[in-house]
């Protein structure tokens, strides 16, 4: 169990300092009762703010739609980034709300979004071997030994020493690509097609496990349950 403070602040309702004028104020109610010590230790699913249960107290987890021109860094440098497109409160979470997994600005796509840290450290594993499907559009006709050289586990990247696992590929037109992945490495599609001379020009990830996009708008998300990847 967590400060009351320390709580709020770190799910991003306050500072610790302004939760003393919240306390102060009476917004702030444990188990029902208005609450007046700020360091008193509580469990989250205790608290309520104006009379509401505290936002995801569990841990949130976001299947995300990633639209273009959204870099997944907090830098704000890099420019226009995943996190801008969230609620201020989630944005000010302790941990804060990180990627599983990168998308590059310009891909499209399922990108799952967490402040909980053991999860991202799970999912991004190399053990961890979900597969994860994109959709790659290509600037030149398909290359004919595409399938089989992804597919042979045997296509070592510029740079790196182990060969990439295993891949699926389906060709859906002359320029169009399903890509199954289950590994994740830095733009590991457009460096698997430019190995073989083609430039991947749009990139989608349509899937993540068997987590779809389904009714989920570019820019929108969807709340998922914290424990969705318990085994
Ligand atoms: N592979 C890439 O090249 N880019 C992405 O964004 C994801 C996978």
């Amino acid at each position: 169990m967590r400060r009351l403070d320390q709580t709020l602040a770190n799910l991003g309702y306050c500072s610790r300092r302004e939760a003393r004028d919240w306390l102060r104020a009476g917004r702030v109610r444990v188990a029902g009762e208005i609450a007046d010590d700020p360091g008193q230790r509580v469990a989250a699913a205790a608290v309520t703010v104006d009379g509401e249960p505290l936002d995801h107290p569990e841990g949130l987890l976001l299947l995300f739609h990633k639209p273009a021109g959204l870099v997944c860094s907090h830098e704000a440098r890099e420019g226009p980034s995943v996190y801008d497109a969230l609620p201020e409160r989630w944005r000010r979470r302790n941990p804060a709300v990180t990627s599983i997994g990168r998308l590059d600005k310009e891909t499209t796509g399922l990108l799952l979004l967490t402040d909980l840290p053991d999860l991202v450290h799970r999912l991004t594993s190399p053990k961890h071997k979900v597969p994860k499907v994109y959709r790659a559009m290509l600037d030149s006709p398909v290359p004919g030994e595409a399938a089989e050289r992804f597919a042979a586990g045997t296509l070592v990247l510029p740079g790196e020493e182990s060969p990439c696992a295993p891949a699926v590929l389906e060709v859906l037109g002359p320029r169009e690509t399903r890509l199954t992945l289950t590994e994740g490495r830095y733009h590991q599609v457009r460096r698997m097609f430019a190995d073989l001379g083609a430039t991947v020009v749009a990139l989608h990830r349509e899937s993540f496990g068997s987590l779809t996009l389904a009714g989920v708008e570019p820019g929108a998300w969807r709340v998922l349950p914290p424990g969705t990847f318990s085994a």
